[in-house]
């Protein structure tokens, strides 16, 4: 599912076609895959967000929830935490989710390039492991800096590719091979063939940063972690 061949909307329908599928195992991939560490990459990007009691923040491409739930952490029982994305199944899971914790979030269906959102309704914005699944990047870039409040923050945290030996080597053999071995063996060989797919075509760490400015944010810095597997960009919209 290489984006270039497709339309926008083709792209867009497949990738949300191939999240309704793996819906189900998506949770227990993602501990397959890291070892966990999934929590940990989200709790440093919850604290670079800077909510707190009080605030809103609207987490994108929420997936089956754990990033808004990691925010409504930070944030406590005031302010407004929304939870949003474009596939149903994924959405029941985080309903369900929330649900069983008692915690308070609203999870609703949204697509991330056209937000039901007035301007300036947030104070963060996070996206998750999935801006690399947008069909227009630039466009979801502005969608984000269009819904956060002047000096709002914004936090992506994605995967990316090392560049130095010997985690680029390691990298290829888990990301390459086993990944997409372990997908097939979870019943879904494409979907986690497309993973590795995916974050080969995104922008390395310095062109995202320079869309991100392009998209009208400021104070754009990001940190490596893992050894350099996964980024975590954070801004401020600009005033
Ligand atoms: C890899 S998952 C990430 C889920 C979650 N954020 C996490 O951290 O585990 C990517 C998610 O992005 C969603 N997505 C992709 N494109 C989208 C769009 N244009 N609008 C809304 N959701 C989208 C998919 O449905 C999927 O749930």
């Amino acid at each position: 599912m290489k984006q270039p061949d497709r339309s926008s909307e083709e792209f867009a329908g497949e990738v949300r076609g191939m999240f309704d599928r793996i819906a189900g195992v998506y949770d227990l991939m993602n501990f397959a895959m890291t070892a966990g560490l999934h929590h940990t990459w989200r709790r440093r990007a919850v604290e670079l967000a800077r909510v707190g009691p009080g605030s809103d923040a609207l987490d994108i491409c929420c997936g089956t929830g754990d990033l808004a739930l990691a925010l409504r952490g930070a944030i406590g029982p005031e302010g407004k935490v929304v939870g949003s994305d474009f596939s149903e199944p994924m959405l029941e899971l985080a309903r369900a989710k929330a649900g069983g914790r008692g915690e308070p979030v609203e999870f609703e269906w949204a697509d991330a390039l056209e937000l039901p959102y007035e301007d300036g309704s947030f104070d963060a914005v996070t996206v998750g492991f999935g801006a690399r699944n947008l069909a227009d990047l630039d466009r979801g870039l502005r969608e984000m800096a269009r819904v956060l409040r002047p000096g709002g923050r914004l936090v992506i945290l994605e995967i990316t590719r090392p560049q130095r030996q010997p985690l680029a080597s390691f990298y290829s053999l888990w990301f390459d091979r086993l990944v997409p071995m372990l997908g097939s063996l979870a019943g879904d060989s494409d979907a986690y063939s497309y993973l590795p797919e995916s974050v080969r075509s995104f922008p390395d760490p310095h062109t995202l940063a320079a869309k991100m400015e392009a998209a009208g944010f400021e104070g754009i810095r990001w940190l490596l972690l893992a050894g350099g597997i996964i980024a975590i960009h954070s801004a401020d919209r600009a005033a």
